[in-house]
């Protein structure tokens, strides 16, 4: 039986992520920083999910070294290796322009959306290098494709940067002829709870403008992370993107917006 540890899977997409791998029979090693909702987590995936995969969680918090080694660690004890890494913990800004930004607001973001995602990559495959398997994957966002928006530049700025890490980390990867792959996940739009708080807590109002462009392209992340894993367990191949909106996905979707009645935000 295989296995995957997902962090920041207590809610929303790494949530949904280990719904369905654990639907698919695999292990499962939930992890986040928030204990309450991990419980919670644990216990939906056992009592509503019941599968031959076992579930273990960890509190682990992503910007530590020594809670990302002491995963790795847990799964390998528990699990024997790790099959899949998804590096999915990440927080949101607050919709402030650069220079209103607090200097440790800065610091947090990106020690959690881009640093964590390097030390997790660095961590996890060291073990899949001593076990002769694996796949890692990142989640892209807001930024990663150049965009910039007033109000999300440190968030872009991580995950752009976060695309090329996983990039580079593929080409070492093939270039040290590692029986392992590294790829992206890039989920869109999704209506969770990242949309309206910063930093993981503080809650803020979206614009409405804002809000008629995610009614238009966002969607529920269980839908996403059906997609997405689908793809993840069929995958061989190194420096792979999965992307669930894409530039066609989303003209489409402008396009049909008149007959589109969906409300998220009601
Ligand atoms: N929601 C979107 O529209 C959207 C779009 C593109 C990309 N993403 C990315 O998808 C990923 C998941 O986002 P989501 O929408 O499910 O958000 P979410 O807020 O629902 O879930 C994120 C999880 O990460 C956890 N987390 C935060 N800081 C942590 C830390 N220091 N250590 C461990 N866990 C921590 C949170 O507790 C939470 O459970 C993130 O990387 C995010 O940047 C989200």
């Amino acid at each position: 039986m295989k296995t995957v540890v997902i962090t920041g899977s207590a809610r929303g997409l790494g949530l949904e992520m280990a719904i369905q791998f654990k639907m698919k029979e695999y292990n499962v090693v939930l992890s986040d920083i928030l204990e309450d909702k991990l419980k919670e987590a644990k216990d939906l995936l056992e009592k509503e999910y019941p599968s031959r995969g076992r579930v273990i969680s960890l509190v682990c918090d992503v910007t530590k070294e020594s809670d990302l080694q002491r995963l790795v660690d847990e799964t390998v004890k528990e699990f024997k290796g790790v099959d899949i890494w998804i590096n999915n913990a990440g927080v949101n800004q607050p919709m402030l322009p650069i220079w209103k930004l607090e200097a440790d607001s800065i610091n947090r973001l990106l020690d959690i959306d881009l640093k964590s995602t390097i030390i997790g990559s660095k961590i996890a495959i060291s073990q899949m290098i001593k076990q002769g398997y694996g796949q890692i994957y990142g989640v892209e966002g807001y930024g990663s494709n150049d965009a910039t928006m007033l109000g999300l530049s440190i968030y872009g700025t991580g995950k752009r940067a976060t695309t090329y890490f996983y990039k580079a980390l593929a080409n070492e990867v093939k270039e040290s002829k590692l029986p392992i792959c590294v790829g992206v996940l890039s989920p869109g739009i999704m209506i969770t709870d990242f949309l309206t708080h910063s930093l993981g807590t503080d809650s803020f109002a979206l614009p409405e403008k804002t809000k008629k462009v995610y009614n238009i392209l966002g969607d529920y992340p269980d839908v996403i992370a059906s997609f997405l894993v689908d793809k993840i367990v069929q995958n061989k191949k190194n420096d792979v993107k999965f992307n669930w909106l894409t530039n066609r996905k989303a003209t489409i979707r402008f396009m049909t917006s008149s007959f589109n009645k969906r409300d998220f935000f009601n």
